[in-house]
Parts: C-alpha cells; sequence; structure tokens
C-alpha cells in the first residue's frame, strides 16, 4: 500500500502526455488468486516530442511479469519495471508495440481498487487511478484509446463475461473447462472508464430504441435471486435515455448497455463506457425493503451514471483538476431529470437542504476548496460536494444568466465542439460565452475561489419618493490559503411581494444589471434602487436558491411570516420557515446552554399550524415545511462554540411545542393517511407517506400518553420500508417502550437482505440516548457487523459519525476516540473509505472548548500512526493545518 507522503499536484503544472496509445488489446485470464493481464499498446510519439524521449507509465502494487517491444524482448538494462512504475529508457521513435503482461490479485485486493472480488464475482474499478493496478498504463484522462478485451475464466465459476463496448465473439476453449469473451469499444476514452465483470451473475432485459431508430439491448446483472428487485432501476433507465434525447438532444451510442450491481462498493456508482457499475444500494428496490428515498435515490444515480455518457465519457476531463467539468455538469443534469419527473419545488429544496448540510460546512472549514481545485495530493478526497453539489449550482448559475435558450445553445456548441476531446473548464465556459456573446471573464471566479459567499442585504422604503434602496454586500470569509476573494458574479432572483400578495413591479431598477426577475451582483458593495414603488412591498430574494450563499436580508418577523405565507416562489416560502425557526432555534439553543427556559415563542408554533392547516399545499411540500432544520444545520449557522447537546435540547424543545399546539391536526392528518392497498414508489404517494411520517413524530413528540401506542402501531401496520423505518426510528431515537422488540422484529425479517440491515444499523447509530456510542461499540461485534464491507461500515460507523452528533461530539471524547480507532483499523484496508470517514471531523474547530480539544487529541492519535495511507494523511494534515 501506498504510504509515501507524495508531493502535491498542480493545475499550472499540466503538460500533455509525450506519447499517445491509440489502441489498448487486453488479454485478462481470470483466477481468484493469480489472474493474468496481458496488454498490447499500439504506442505513437506525440508530434514535436523528441525521438527516445522515455516512456514513463504508472503502477501502482503492479505485478510485472514481462515485456516485449514490437514483439522481442528488452535487455533488463533497457527499461525499469517495479511496483510503482514502468519506464522504458528509450523507446522507438517510429509508433511501435509495447506488450506488458502483469499479475493480480483479485481476492487479496481490500482497496476495492482496480480488479477485485465481490460476493465471489469479479469487478473493476478504474476511477481515478485504479488503470494502473491492473496494469502499467499512462493513467490519465487525456489519453484516449480505443479498446479490445478479451475476458476468459471457468466456466463453472464465471458465467458471465462482460467488458466495455459491443459484445463481438464468445466461445468455449476446447478441451478445458474454460470460455472467454471478446468486447469492442470503438469510442476512444481514458482509462479510468475501464471496466470488466465476470462471474454468476442473474440478469433482467429490456431494450430502448432511440431517436434515429437504434435498438439498445438494456442489461441488469444482480446476484441471482436478486432479479425482481431490479424493475424501477430499468424503468429509470429508460426513462433517462428518453430524457437525454428531448432535453439535451444526447442519443446513446452503443448497441448493448449494461448495469452490474455489486454489494462491495467504495462510492456510489461508476460510469464506465457501456458497462456502469453500482454499488447495489442505488439498483435494488421493492416496497417492502426499499424506502421512498431510495426509490429517488435509484432514480438519480441511474440517470447520473447514463448521463455520462456524454458528459464525462464522449467529452472528458483534461485532467483531474477538471473533475467538476463531468461532475458538476452531471449532478445538474441529474437534478433536471430528477426535477422533471417529479415536483421541481420539492427536488430543489432537497438538493439545497443537501448542499447546506453537506457543501457549506465543507466550505466553511480547513478541507474548502474551489470548485476547480488547484492542487492536490490525493484525487480520490477531491469527490466532495464542492466539485459534484457546489459544481452543480455552478452550472445552474449559468442557466439563470444566460436563459434557457442561451444555456441550451451552449450546450450545443460543447457537444459539437468537443465531442471526443478531454478538455477543460475554460474551454466549457468558451462554449457558453460564444454562443451568447457573453463575457464570463467575472462568472469563472465560481470556479476558483473557495468559500461561501455572505450576503447581506439592508433595505429602505422611501414613501414620498416611492423607492425601495437595498445596500448589498458580498464577501467570503478567510480560509486556509485564501485570506481574500474578489467579487463574483451572483445572479439574485427576486420577487416584490404587495400587501395583497400578488407580485408588483418597479417602474425602474437601477444599480445593478437585471435580466427578468434577476438581478446582477457584481461588487463588493453596491446599492440598488427600485423605482416607482407606492407602497412598501416587502422584498422576497434569492427566489429559487438562485446562488449558492448564504443570505442575510434582515427581515423581521412580519416580513417573513408574510412571505411563508404568500411568496409566489415556493422555494422561498419554504426559506422564509426555515429561517424563522433557525432564528428561534437558536436563541433556545442559548438558552438550554445557560440551562434557561425553553419556552418556544408562540408566533413561530403558530407558523407551522398555517402550513398544517393551509389546504392547497402539496403534502410532500408541506412535509419538508414542518420539518426543523437539522442539529448540524443549527451547529453551521451557529459557528462556533458549538454546544450540540444545547441544540439538541433546543430542537425537541422546539417539536414539543409544536406537537402540543397543533395535536389535533397532527391527529387528523394520521386519521386520513392513505391506507393504499398496492404500493406504488411515484412521488405523490411518497409526498403523502412522507407527511403522514412528520404528522407521527410530533405526535410522539407531544408527549401524550397515547403516542407510544400510536407510534408500535404504525410500526406493526406497516406495508412498506418508508413507513416502517419511520416508526422505528421513533420507537429507538425516542427510547418508547417496545423499541427492542421492533429491533428483533425488524432484524428477523430483514435478516437475509442486507440494504434492509443497513437501515437496522443506521437506526440504531443515530439514536441521541446517553448511551448511543456504547451501543454502536457493542453493534460492531454483532455477527451481521462487518467493517470490511464499505455499506455496512458506512450504516454504522459513519452514520454515527455524521447523523448523531450529541454522542460522536461527547464532552468525554469517547465519541471522537473510537472514530478515530476506526480510522486506523480501516486504513490499511481501505484507505478510500478511511479518508472518507475522517472527514467527519472537518468541523471540529467550531466545537466548544473541552469538546474541540478531544477532536484535535484524536486527530493528533490517526496523524502520529505509522503508515498512515496517502489518502488520511492528506486529510488529517489538512484537518489539523
Ligand atoms: N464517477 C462516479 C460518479 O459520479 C463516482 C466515482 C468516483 C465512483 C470514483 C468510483 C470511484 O458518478
Ligand atoms: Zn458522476
Amino acid at each position: 500500500m501506498r504510504t509515501d507522503t507524495a508531493a502535491a499536484i498542480h493545475l499550472e503544472d499540466y503538460q500533455p502526455a509525450p506519447y499517445h496509445i491509440d489502441t489498448v488489446d487486453l488479454d485478462i485470464h481470470l483466477a481468484p488468486t493469480a489472474t493474468q493481464v496481458k496488454a498490447t499498446l499500439a504506442i505513437r510519439r506525440r508530434d514535436g516530442v523528441a525521438p527516445g524521449t522515455p516512456l514513463w507509465l504508472n503502477g501502482d502494487e503492479t505485478a510485472f511479469t514481462g515485456l516485449a517491444v514490437n514483439g522481442q524482448g528488452l535487455e533488463e538494462s533497457a527499461y525499469t519495471a517495479n511496483e510503482r512504475e514502468l519506464v522504458i529508457h528509450t523507446p522507438p521513435a517510429e509508433p511501435f508495440t509495447l506488450e506488458v503482461r502483469t499479475w493480480v490479485n483479485p481476492e487479496a485486493n481490500t482497496q476495492l481498487s482496480g480488479l477485485y472480488r465481490s460476493s465471489g464475482n469479479y469487478c473493476t474499478q478504474c476511477e481515478a487511478e485504479g488503470f494502473r493496478r491492473i496494469t502499467y498504463f499512462l493513467d490519465r484522462p487525456d489519453v484516449l484509446s480505443v479498446y479490445t478485451t478479451r475476458i476468459e475464466g471457468p466456466k463453472a465459476d464465471t458465467q458471465v463475461l462482460l467488458g466495455n463496448g459491443n459484445p463481438v465473439e464468445s466461445g468455449d476453449i476446447p478441451g478445458t473447462d474454460r470460455h472467454y469473451a471478446i468486447w469492442h469499444d470503438p469510442h476512444p476514452k481514458p482509462s479510468y472508464l475501464f471496466a470488466m465483470v465476470a462471474g454468476n451473475l442473474a440478469h433482467v432485459s429490456d431494450s430502448f430504441v432511440t431517436s434515429s431508430g437504434r435498438k439498445v439491448d438494456l442489461k441488469i446483472y444482480v446476484e441471482p435471486g436478486k432479479e425482481d428487485r431490479c424493475d424501477w432501476a430499468m424503468d429509470s433507465l429508460k426513462r433517462s435515455m428518453k430524457w437525454d434525447e428531448d432535453v439535451f438532444g444526447c442519443e446513446y451510442d452503443l448497441d448493448v448497455f449494461n448495469i452490474v450491481a455489486v454489494s462491495d462498493f467504495n462510492m456510489g456508482a461508476m460510469e464506465n463506457k457501456g458497462l456502469n457499475i453500482f454499488n447495489d444500494k442505488y439498483v435494488l428496490a421493492d416496497p417492502e425493503t426499499a424506502t421512498d428515498q431510495d426509490y429517488a435515490n435509484i432514480e438519480a444515480v441511474i440517470a447520473h451514471e447514463y448521463f455520462h455518457n456524454w458528459t464525462g465519457n464522449r467529452i472528458t476531463c483534461r485532467d483531474w483538476f477538471q473533475l467538476c467539468l463531468k461532475e458538476g455538469l452531471t449532478v445538474f443534469r441529474d437534478q433536471e431529470f430528477s426535477s422533471d419527473m417529479r415536483s421541481r419545488a420539492v427536488k430543489r429544496i432537497s438538493d439545497v437542504r443537501l448542499l447546506r448540510s453537506h457543501q457549506f460546512p465543507e466550505d466553511a472549514g480547513p478541507l474548502a476548496h474551489p470548485v476547480r481545485p488547484r492542487q492536490y495530493t490525493e484525487i480520490n478526497n477531491f469527490y466532495t460536494a464542492t466539485v459534484y453539489e457546489k459544481g452543480a449550482e455552478v452550472v445552474r448559475m449559468l442557466k439563470t444568466l444566460l436563459g434557457d435558450d442561451g444555456f441550451r445553445k451552449g450546450m450545443d456548441l460543447y457537444f459539437q465542439r468537443h465531442d471526443g476531446d478531454a478538455t477543460t473548464i475554460e474551454a466549457f465556459l468558451a462554449c457558453f460565452s460564444e454562443a451568447t456573446s457573453t463575457d464570463l471573464g467575472q462568472f469563472a471566479r465560481w470556479y476558483e475561489q473557495a468559500g461561501t459567499p455572505l450576503v447581506t442585504v439592508k433595505s429602505q422604503f422611501d414613501a414620498t419618493a416611492q423607492e425601495l434602496t437595498l445596500d448589498i454586500t458580498q464577501s467570503i470569509a478567510p480560509l486556509p490559503g485564501q485570506a481574500t476573494s474578489q467579487p463574483a458574479v451572483i445572479p439574485i432572483r427576486f420577487g416584490l411581494i404587495g400587501q395583497d400578495g400578488a407580485d408588483v413591479t418597479a417602474s425602474r431598477i437601477t444599480g445593478a444589471e437585471v435580466r427578468g426577475d434577476v438581478l446582477l451582483l457584481t461588487k463588493a458593495s453596491q446599492k440598488v434602487t427600485f423605482h416607482g414603488l407606492e407602497h412598501r412591498p416587502v422584498l422576497s430574494l434569492l427566489r429559487g436558491f438562485s446562488a449558492p450563499v448564504r443570505l442575510e436580508a434582515h427581515q423581521n418577523l412580519a416580513d417573513l411570516t408574510f412571505l411563508a405565507r404568500h411568496d409566489s416562489d415556493p422555494f422561498n416560502r419554504w426559506q422564509a420557515v426555515q429561517t424563522l425557526a433557525t432564528q428561534e432555534l437558536i436563541r433556545l439553543t442559548h438558552e438550554a446552554h445557560k440551562k434557561g427556559s425553553l419556552e418556544v415563542d408562540d408566533r413561530l408554533v403558530e407558523i407551522f399550524g398555517t402550513i398544517l392547516s393551509d389546504q392547497g399545499l402539496d403534502p410532500a411540500f408541506k412535509a419538508l415545511a414542518l420539518d426543523l432544520p437539522g442539529e448540524a444545520d443549527i451547529a453551521r449557522e451557529i459557528g462556533k462554540n458549538v454546544d450540540p447537546d444545547a441544540i439538541h435540547a433546543a430542537r425537541m424543545a422546539f417539536r414539543s411545542a409544536i406537537g402540543a399546539a397543533h395535536l389535533a391536526a397532527f391527529h387528523a392528518l394520521l386519521a386520513d393517511a392513505p391506507q393504499e392497498g398496492t404500493f406504488s414508489p411515484d412521488a405523490a404517494s411518497a409526498g403523502k407517506r412522507a407527511l403522514a411520517a412528520q404528522a407521527l413524530g410530533y405526535f410522539a413528540d407531544a408527549g401524550t400518553p397515547a403516542a407510544p401506542d400510536k407510534v408500535w402501531h404504525a410500526f406493526q401496520q406497516a406495508n412498506n420500508m418508508t413507513d416502517r423505518i419511520g416508526a422505528l426510528t421513533l420507537l429507538v431515537h425516542r427510547n418508547l417502550p417496545r423499541a427492542e422488540q421492533a429491533l428483533a422484529d425488524f432484524r428477523s425479517r430483514h435478516s437475509d437482505n442486507s440494504l434492509a440491515m443497513d437501515k437496522w444499523f443506521t437506526v440504531q447509530a443515530t439514536t441521541p440516548a446517553k448511551d448511543g456510542l456504547e451501543r454502536v461499540k457493542a453493534l460492531t461485534a454483532h455477527p451481521l457487523f462487518d467493517m470490511t464491507n464499505p455499506n455496512r461500515m458506512r450504516s454504522l460507523i459513519q452514520a454515527f459519525a455524521t447523523g448523531n452528533h450529541v454522542q460522536f461530539a461527547r464532552k468525554d471524547g469517547e465519541g471522537f476516540a473510537f472514530i478515530a480507532d476506526c480510522v486506523m483499523t480501516l486504513d490499511p484496508r481501505n484507505p478510500q473509505v478511511a479518508a472518507r470517514l475522517l472527514t467527519c471531523f472537518r468541523s471540529w474547530r467550531s466545537l466548544e472548548g473541552e469538546r474541540s480539544k478531544h477532536a484535535e487529541k484524536a486527530l493528533l492519535r490517526i496523524s502520529a500512526m505509522e503508515k498512515l495511507s496517502r489518502d488520511c494523511r492528506d486529510i488529517v494534515d489538512r484537518c489539523l493545518q
């Protein structure tokens, strides 16, 4: 394993590779501990490179067994071959073939990068730098080659043999118990998109006819017995293919599209050309074991990986600094797809909640980095919320700035101009700039600066002049490595609302450029005036969350209450409630911290009554509006000297007050919650279930004697996983009678389904009880717990670290110490997954004194570990810097 303290790699040092690799022919002979790989590479010197320039290929724990150049062996002095590299000191000046033989032990590959085994099947993961663990290569995204893959294995263990591209040939190997398959991918691609799979897998099939009339065979491969859980994934795939044609004009380009679900996977899923490999939690679903959130996630991830075929595969990244070129753009595309499939408002609110809970804290702490970083030491640590989610927000702003048509023109030009390229953010932006004649120079700062801009607004109404004036500032707080920042272009979608609740328009707006209902902020501070307003309107700013900023608009209770009732923009209606609730939660937290009174302001409790009784609201929206900001959200808003116990107490007090005040309404909601006979995962049904779950939660928190029975019955009667896990969570987290019985019931019902059992672990990992940590520790000895399976590890350990603030950040430091131990146990086996777990420390400096001291101690202990991986070294160093 890699333990070297690697030097940082810098964007400004980019150089194209000195050699092209035009074709790659792989011959892979599978065996559990000794797979043989022969790679035949057609290599050509790049124009302008001096003849004889050494050919340097990457390796990583790669086992060299031999080579030939143009069919001839080389003197040992003519090359260097070790675990990390293969160098041909003086390659031929003319195009040549290099044949390299290596040896792989898939069984021993616990990092799940390169070729490994999952449940007895062979699979690969090559992004970002896994291909070099299979064979030596110019393992970088700007080296594009046409791949032909021959896979050979024993018929008994590898009935299915899959590769990238189209199937070409297959057959038995006479006189043996082995067979082979040959796959050819005509589209040049970087090595990180290579994949192969082999094993005894079952599949479901379907097909899709593309807009130009080509029939594509679609298959989803799973472990035998799981075929009946693929319907939703297949349906999502077909809808994705159609949507990408309709909305972006992107048509699929191979004869087959294969998806394989595996149960050991470091990430969510991978967009390998024509052969997507998925973490099975983003494929498998049935009503008995999947929640509505699972269904939504599957739909989104299937779409995301499929959409990569154009944004990522046909057009890829020049280097890993450009990761957001494919990821931010593809997240934006999958968000738009989900919005079109479901409720756009609900999707937007959910996405913003995710951005604020994951990306904002990252962007405010030691792990902050620009959407396009300028340096890294371990690229696997840059698959972050900033690259993905903030990256998507930046693309969304581009659309807001340029309008629907301008955005589409830019995308069309991008596809047309860069198809087949490995390119950059500059090239991407140039397409939009040229297609719409817009200068995007200042806009590009969104890719270059870390940190969430803070936008402050102070407004003043002058009745005589009939003017509303806004004093607006934007700034980014100093960050490690970024002491100062430059103003960005911030699109603020806005509305002015009259007393009757209808939007009013100003006769003229001065002080900022305005495009339609979007105000463009471009300066550190500016004064914007709305003219011709008879009465003071209520301001609705940042509608639809038109920019990834923190907004401090200094609006009073009356205005925010008004917005919560009347804003025509559903996002801002939701936001107004959130803003009010957050202010109250911060006040209550300070009270709780000084052991003061936790009396909740009646006016705020009443706002929730208004939402509850509003017949016009969609249930899914209502459910979101009723949900108070999470503990991490409150912590982030407080920002320093955070006391998680006080936050928890404040939030529970608020919930009890809402529950008690509106008991009858919640009761009524529960009474007419639909008891549908057949389950449907559609958005409308999911919305009803989400609202019923909120009602049940508030009913429980109101503390009436009837509550425990009600929750228990909800658990028993549940005919789908959403309802069942909702009730189970309440039983366990509120420590209600029969919680243990419910856990035992759940376990016996689902013990053979690992995705359902992951939920069982998570419910217990996130319980805020005083002995929550002890419970988690005990569960690590449970027969079903397995530290080596990433999903299971995350369901218990990472769920605890990220979803149980009171116990993780315990005053006695035991929570931090436990997670540090887990990181150190995991690191030698799977450094990528260990490093991701370690990021849960990123906000440690914002905790109150005692707690942050304990966190630092835990970090220092990790830092002192011998042979710490490069992955964890990078995170721990940045956390401590
Ligand atoms: N490229 C994958 C995705 O977004 C994520 C991934 C990265 C998977 C690295 C595996 C390894 O869609
Ligand atoms: Zn992606």
